[in-house]
């Protein structure tokens, strides 16, 4: 069994980015924990961009800010939980993340996840401006009836799979590729409404009898692309969010990477997710990501 400490070794993954991939790593253990544990009760506050937030938002988002400070290269923290960028020292690694995305999912039992996106800043660097071109490594961990995470370097090839087994997590899976395949997820169905392209689109698909796969979970529902290696996620805008939804630097551009490095694509509908520069903290944008041709067929239908 391969630990995450000795493939990152194996790898040659260089020393401060191995040091900031393990601190991740632990911040997941400490999340897993608290979501077996934790009430779930509501924290009675609402996050930086005025959504209802549940105490395990607050709970992870600490535990990972905990971690982050034990780590003397990380400078800049930037959470989809907090309203400004926070500085925790003078190191030069900044570390975007989603503490846990699709925490109203906890309630209800289904699996929910952490997103994280690793940046070397320089010193007094800013996420604003960076392209997740620019991810040294991105991350995606679910928490489902097993703890996994998803993890890509943008000087390594592939991604892998990493699952929480007797207190350490193991390497399970090498070789994550994403080819074609009919499998969908389409996010934010209310826009057919609004857009007959998008009711096309989704009128294509079940025309063509593809599998609706889709538990309202952004990580589950990405990563369960890139593990079965087919299939579409897509979160077009609409009137209520005419950028869409999800978020560029939390959310889109750590999971486009995944994507991208798993032989996918990622594309707003008309430019790569990864392309996309950051111009303020909470940026939303629309989304399809999974298999290329289907990211294709979504630009088309919709363009
Ligand atoms: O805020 C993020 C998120 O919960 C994603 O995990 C999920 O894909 C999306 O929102 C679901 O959005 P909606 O509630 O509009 O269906």
């Amino acid at each position: 069994m391969t630990t995450f400490k000795n493939f990152l070794s194996e790898k040659g993954v260089q020393e401060d980015l191995a040091s900031v991939l393990l601190t991740m790593a632990e911040s997941f253990k400490s999340i897993n924990a608290q979501i077996r544990t934790a009430e779930v009760g509501k924290a009675g506050s609402s996050n930086a961009y005025g959504e209802e937030q549940l105490a395990l938002d607050v709970l992870s988002d600490r535990l990972i800010q905990d971690e982050c400070k034990k780590n003397s290269v990380i400078g800049l923290l930037a959470s989809e939980e907090l309203p400004e960028e926070m500085k925790i020292g003078d190191g030069s690694f900044g570390v975007a993340y989603d503490p846990l995305d699709g925490s109203s999912l906890v309630d209800v039992n289904l699996a929910v996840g952490t997103i994280v996106g690793i940046y070397d800043l320089g010193e007094g660097g800013s996420f604003i401006g960076k392209k997740g071109d620019e991810q040294l490594a991105s991350m995606a961990a679910v928490y489902g009836p097993r703890t996994t995470f998803l993890v890509a370097t943008r000087d390594g090839e592939g991604v892998y799979e990493f699952t929480l087994k007797d207190g350490d997590f193991v390497l399970t899976n090498d070789s994550v590729k994403v080819e074609e395949g009919k499998m969908f997820a389409p996010g934010n169905l209310r826009a057919v409404n609004e857009s007959p392209k998008y009711f096309e689109l989704v009128k294509y698909w079940m025309d063509e009898q593809y599998t609706l796969r889709y538990s309202g979970g952004m990580v589950p529902d990405v990563t369960q692309i890139l593990l079965k290696g087919k299939g579409i996620f897509s979160y077009p805008p609409y009137s209520k969010y005419p950028q869409g939804k999800l978020r560029l630097l939390f959310e889109c551009a750590p999971l486009g990477m995944l994507m991208e490095k798993a032989g996918g694509a990622a594309r707003d509908g008309s430019v790569r997710i990864l392309e996309k520069s950051l111009e303020a903290l909470e940026q939303r944008t629309p989304i399809f990501v999974g298999s290329k041709d289907e990211v294709r067929r979504c630009e088309e239908y919709l363009a």
